[in-house]
């Protein structure tokens, strides 16, 4: 059929920040324009949602208010990219206008708007999707079919270990990220990723999780701090220091629209008021009975992760790194060891694009009608609630010293 007389999705997006207008803007467009109608942007910030609209290269007409927006445009589809604890006013309004949802990890920040989400999604009978784009990494594709196929027998533990770079771990210490009321810590924002991972590639979820954290590095840690960047007196002497003028479309979303709501890109990483660990562990066990150690770090000199399944015939593993100043091998490698006999290793190839070619994969997975799922990649909200349900469970551990149930949250109806 020509992409002209498809039938295209028509899409509103909420939040124009980096990710809405680059994942779900620009590149959206730029792939599957001939399944998808850009029907409105809507973001609190108007200037933000004028240069998004110039980037993403649309005439979509641009909104502040959500209710406005969704009587007058009546999308089908609601694109959440806000920032992470106004997703579910978003989600639950979308769906009671008739809306379906796809909205950005982590689904929500707590246990209580968590459920209002799955209430919403219940009661309205439309559906909420979880954009977990690293289920759909080429390495994760396969290293799921290899426990499926019993590669390694059952698994009865899990080694876990998230690295996050001094350039990618900081970013998240100069914006919204670094305060709990907005991302929920990194235990949510970023753990909500893997804690899927996991909860996917085991087919189970999280019971009891312990977990100890830190702000080691960042916030009051600093040597020196200042308001910004930009005007910061200690700028030529700060490793963490960051030139967003070099950056042509981090000064075309942030500069300008910052004059509008005060939200800067280059906040500095030594603010006294930081309140969110940097430096996590966690032991959890899952309803299936694995054992799992986990960690966080997010000031590091390099950037991806090592896991290992191991299992009743051996172990299954992976070390894979997104940047890193020393020679690793091209593609990725996964290490099959039986027990009692020779290592196999298994090469990977990368594909292009973000997350390694896993960002398209969900773009096709969610606007090609069809599309095939044998593996179960596309998440909806219950996979998107059990990932953030495990990270409020961290971070309550980590605050009151004892092993959290996740059941104990309330977050499920
Ligand atoms: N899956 C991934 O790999 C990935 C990567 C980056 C970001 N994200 C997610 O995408 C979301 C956006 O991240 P970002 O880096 O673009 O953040 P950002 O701060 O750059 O953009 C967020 C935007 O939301 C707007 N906003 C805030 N409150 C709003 C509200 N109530 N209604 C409408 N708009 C509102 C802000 O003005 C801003 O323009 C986050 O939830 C983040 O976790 C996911």
């Amino acid at each position: 059929m020509d992409g002209s007389t498809l039938q295209r999705r028509r899409v509103a997006l909420v939040g124009t920040g980096h990710r809405g207008t680059g994942m779900w803007g620009k590149e959206l467009l730029a792939g599957w324009r001939n399944r998808v109608e850009m029907t409105a942007l809507m973001d609190i910030n108007p200037v933000r949602a004028e240069a998004a609209r110039r980037e993403i290269g649309t005439n979509a007409p641009i909104y502040t208010d959500l209710s406005q927006m969704l009587a007058e445009v009546r999308p089908e589809t609601v694109i959440v990219t806000s920032r992470d604890d106004t997703h579910d006013e978003i989600i639950v309004r979308a769906l009671e206008a008739g809306c379906h949802v796809i909205t950005e990890k982590p689904m929500t920040t707590t246990a209580e708007k968590c459920r209002r989400i799955l209430e919403a999604e219940a009661r309205t009978g439309n559906r909420v999707d979880v954009t977990f784009n690293y289920r759909f990494a080429p390495t994760a594709r396969r290293m799921k079919e290899l426990l499926l196929e019993g590669a390694i027998g059952e698994v009865t533990s899990v080694d876990f270990h998230w690295y996050l770079d001094t350039q990618h771990g900081a970013d998240y210490f100069r914006r919204w990220h670094a305060f709990e009321q907005y991302s929920g810590s990194l235990f949510v924002h970023k753990a909500t990723h893997h804690f899927d991972l996991l909860n996917w590639y085991l087919g189970s979820e999280a019971d009891t999780v312990y977990a100890t954290a830190a702000l080691r590095h960042y916030g009051r840690n600093g040597p020196f701090r200042g308001p910004r960047c930009k005007i910061c007196p200690h700028a030529a002497e700060c490793d963490f220091f960051l030139d967003v003028s070099a950056d042509p479309w981090l000064t075309a979303l942030y500069e300008a629209p910052s004059e509008f709501d005060g939200y800067v890109r280059d906040g500095c990483v030594f603010r006294e008021e930081i309140d969110i660990p940097d430096t996590m562990a966690v032991t959890l066990t899952t309803k299936s009975g694995v054992r799992v150690s986990y960690s966080l770090n997010a000031c590091m000199p390099i950037e991806g992760h090592h896991l290992a399944f191991n299992g009743t015939k051996g172990r299954l593993e992976i070390r894979q790194y997104e940047r890193q100043r020393y020679e690793v091998p091209k593609d990725d490698e996964i290490l099959l060891l039986r027990n009692f006999q020779p290592g196999e290793k298994i090469v990977v190839p990368h594909a292009a694009g973000g997350h390694f070619g896993g960002d398209d994969r969900l773009r096709t997975m969610l606007f090609v009608p069809g599309t095939e799922d044998p593996l179960g990649q596309r998440a909806g909200a219950r996979a998107g609630a059990l990932a953030l349900l495990t990270g409020v469970a961290a971070l309550k551990s980590s605050k009151e010293g004892r092993p959290v149930r996740v059941e104990e949250l309330g977050g499920l109806p």
